[in-house]
């Protein structure tokens, strides 16, 4: 079996471990509420590449902790980026109709469900963070107060803001960086600082955790963006050519492919080297995040 295939075997039995563990967090669909709850399932079980979870859970058994006790917080943060997601398709943002390979939240639900499946993920995910806080004590606190503000006002809902208001202005390297680091890199950052700070981290390894964050959303933007123009519609299982259609400006439409490949490259670089500073077996979360800038989906 060569390396590759090796690497995504592997990564494909996580995601359906995940799947199987996060089917346990999804609520009931019952009561006269219950196209709510079937809203907010649908988008969650809509598919996905489960990457922050992973990165959470990978990150916490970086440093000794147990998975049992990462698990709600890797399920709360996939509820909040499918949140992030569902907002982020709204006809008032970037009006998508395809997500994940299925129609978008609000496409199947309308608007308002759209709206309030997304508010119900996100408090439902804090639902779940709390209770953990509470049963887990201070680690788990701590975690909870990271995610909390890496997906909050200064975090990616700021970076979902700042895109917004950018929207066919000229632009720069620097402000989509500002962008880019908050509307995708926070959660990233998030996911390998709570995952540790589960297991016990804190301080500077929490610091190092975050810096490769951000490196690794600043790559996985980039590649986001190519993939917007270049990407097979069927694997991203979304609509290219949202960015144009929505006049954002992005490093391919700023600076062009090949330049913004190679800047995508040079910051998942920088993460890896970043990576390799920390103690423990890396092996797959090295492969994970190589993956990164290869991907296709
Ligand atoms: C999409 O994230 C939004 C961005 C931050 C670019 P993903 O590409 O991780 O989406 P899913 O979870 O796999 O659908
Ligand atoms: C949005 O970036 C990132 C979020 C915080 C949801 P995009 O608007 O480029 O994400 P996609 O391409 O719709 O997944
Ligand atoms: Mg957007
Ligand atoms: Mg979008
Ligand atoms: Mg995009």
């Amino acid at each position: 079996m060569s390396q590759e295939k090796d690497f995504s075997v592997e990564y494909r039995e996580k995601v359906a471990t995940f799947n199987k563990e996060l089917a346990f967090f999804l609520c009931e669909e019952k009561g006269y509420e219950k196209t709510l709850y079937e809203a907010m399932n649908y988008s969650v079980l809509a598919g996905g590449k489960r990457l922050r979870p992973l990165l959470l859970l990978e990150s916490c058994k970086l440093f000794g902790g147990e998975e049992k006790k990462a698990l709600p917080f890797a399920a709360a943060l996939e509820l909040i980026h499918t949140y992030s997601l569902v907002h982020d398709d709204l006809p008032e943002m970037d009006n998508d109709q395809y997500r994940r390979g299925k129609l978008t939240t609000h496409a199947k639900y309308g608007q308002a469900l759209g709206v309030l499946a997304g508010d119900g993920l996100l408090n439902y995910a804090f639902e779940i963070l709390s209770e953990e806080a509470f049963k887990q004590g201070k680690s788990a606190t701590l975690a909870m107060s990271i995610l909390a503000k890496k997906a909050g006002i200064y975090g990616m809902i700021a970076g979902q803001a700042v895109d917004l208001f950018m929207t066919g202005k000229e632009t720069t390297p620097e402000i989509l960086d500002y962008i880019n680091e908050r509307k995708t890199a926070a959660l990233l950052e998030g996911a390998l600082m709570a995952g540790a700070a589960v297991a016990g981290a804190e301080g500077e390894t929490l610091v190092c955790l975050e810096k490769i964050g951000r490196y690794v959303g600043l790559a996985f933007q980039i590649q986001d963006d190519i993939l917007d123009v270049t990407g097979d519609e069927e694997k991203i299982g979304k609509p290219l050519h949202s960015d144009e259609r929505n006049d954002k400006r992005t490093y391919v439409s700023l600076i062009g492919m090949k330049q913004a490949t190679a800047q995508a490259v040079a910051y998942m670089e920088k993460a890896l080297a970043l990576l390799q500073t920390l103690p423990g077996e890396k092996e797959f979360l090295t492969k994970l995040l190589l993956s990164l800038t290869k991907r296709d989906s």
